[in-house]
């Protein structure tokens, strides 16, 4: 028999285990930083609520439907479609996400690690920047704590879906949500408060180019680990009485506001230390010791948060991690373990030269970009919003409507005013809005 998870909140704290992650704390306030603020603001809630909320109620229907990996469901539901192809983009891609999650994931254990012996408790801002570059330039450190995060990933994997995934989310990520108030407040009370809150909140419309709306989406598909198979892979384990409309939308509100969240932490503080907002991936690793430095018992607070960081960390990348092996377990008939064993080769290999990007491999650059920057730009920002639209066209076109809406409604349990709205979004908005900014990107 196929697990489930076992209870109401399990799902949402699966789901919301898997959104809530690096996406949101490191990766949205360097975005944002990038993309200069309150633009990249606007455009990213309108793609989460326009185009991520829809094609996350099609992949969880596909998945609850089904009961089946991405490619298994695909192959149910319309056997000859070129749909389909989305599951092998997402296994791809996955892996691809893996590879550098879990370099950042490292550097996150190597704060946890510093935090515990009290390193952050001087106030020197050229210091701290410092300090981050000697160690991601380091030829053995990242490389250390990056197969050491897979270790973990993998250990947690093999134990399967509903020991491993659920009890895990169910009790951190409430932790971690009530933490990230504290430190909101915290950076309320910083010398230029004000001028961070106004980067972050006023959005400056001439600032909007195509890479900002591209950024915006890619960022938006990222956060909500859509597009990739993933939470159709999760929806698979939902129970039938699962709702979905509901189920999503909780998770798309949670994960925004987390995202917020973070950007009223960082950005406050961003202008308080003088550091550039567009320093990129670095952002927050050169930040988070200034902010920790000068709150009373700081330490402490740094390895409560990166404690969390590295557990929304795992719950993301178990997520991730999902799609191959359900394929490998259910499509080529492999044992758990091999299947996790597999899919940790893979990313051993690929994180290792993700882990060397900022060192020794630093000058091994494709398309101007190295491994690491490539892999980050490649996957969110075009196999994601890519995948994004197969999925809601095949929920939209191909499969069966009564199918959809019987998902949504739980067979007819629930209310129906959905079916019409979401299934336009599928048909017509998501996709359109996808291939828009993309067309936007490109001339
Ligand atoms: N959403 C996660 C985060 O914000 C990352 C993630 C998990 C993801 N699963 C995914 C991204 C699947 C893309 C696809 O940290």
């Amino acid at each position: 028999m196929r697990s489930q998870f076992v209870t109401k909140t399990g799902v949402i704290a699966a789901t919301v285990g898997s959104a809530v992650g690096l996406g949101n704390i490191w990766r949205f306030p360097y975005e944002a930083g990038v993309h200069g603020g309150g633009a990249f603001l606007l455009l990213y809630i309108l793609c989460v609520l326009m185009i991520g909320v829809p094609v996350m109620v099609a992949e969880f229907a596909i998945g609850r439907g089904t009961h089946s990996n991405a490619l298994g469901a695909f192959r149910r539901l319309a056997p000859r479609s070129p749909m389909r192809a989305a599951a092998y983009l997402g296994i791809v891609a996955s892996l691809m996400i893996l590879s550098f999650y879990s370099v950042v994931a490292g550097w996150i254990m190597e704060y946890l690690w510093q935090s515990t012996s009290q390193l952050f408790s001087d106030t020197d801002p050229q210091g701290y920047a410092e300090r981050f570059g000697n160690f991601v330039s380091d030829p053995w450190r990242p490389v250390m704590w990056t197969l050491i995060f897979l270790c973990i990933n993998f250990v947690v994997l093999r134990r399967g879906v509903e020991k491993g995934i659920e009890r895990i989310s169910n009790i951190l990520m409430p932790i971690l949500f009530i933490i990230l108030v504290i430190f909101c407040v915290n950076s309320l009370m910083l010398p230029k408060t004000a001028e961070g809150l106004e980067f972050l909140f006023s959005p400056d419309f001439s600032q909007i180019t195509p890479s900002t709306v591209i950024g915006a989406m890619g960022q938006a598909f990222f956060s909500l680990s859509l597009g990739l198979t993933c939470l159709m892979t999760y929806g698979s384990y939902f129970s039938d009485d699962t709702p979905l409309v509901k189920s999503a939308t909780l998770t798309a509100v949670l994960d925004l506001l987390v995202a917020v969240m973070a950007g009223v932490m960082i950005f406050p503080a961003v202008f308080s230390y003088g550091v550039q907002p567009e320093a990129g991936p670095k952002l927050v690793f050169e930040i988070l010791p200034e902010i920790f430095a000068q709150m009373p018992g700081g330490h402490v607070w740094a390895v409560a948060f990166f404690l969390l960081l590295f557990f929304a960390s795992v719950t993301s990348t178990i997520s991730m991690s999902e799609i191959s092996i359900a394929f490998f377990i259910e499509e080529r008939k492999v044992k758990r373990s091999t299947a996790t064993l597999i899919n940790t080769a893979i990313a051993v290999i690929f994180g290792t030269l993700c882990a060397l990007s900022f060192g020794p491999l630093s000058g091994m650059r494709v398309f101007g970009m190295s491994m690491f920057d490539l892999f980050d730009y490649v996957t969110s920002n075009i196999f994601l919003p890519v995948g994004g639209i197969m999925i809601s066209l095949f929920a939209g076109w191909v499969i069966d409507r009564k199918f959809i809406s019987d998902q949504i409604t739980n067979g007819g349990r629930l209310p129906s005013v959905w079916v019409r709205p979401l299934v336009f979004c599928m048909r017509y908005l998501a996709p359109a809005a996808i291939a828009l900014i993309f067309i936007y990107g490109l001339v």
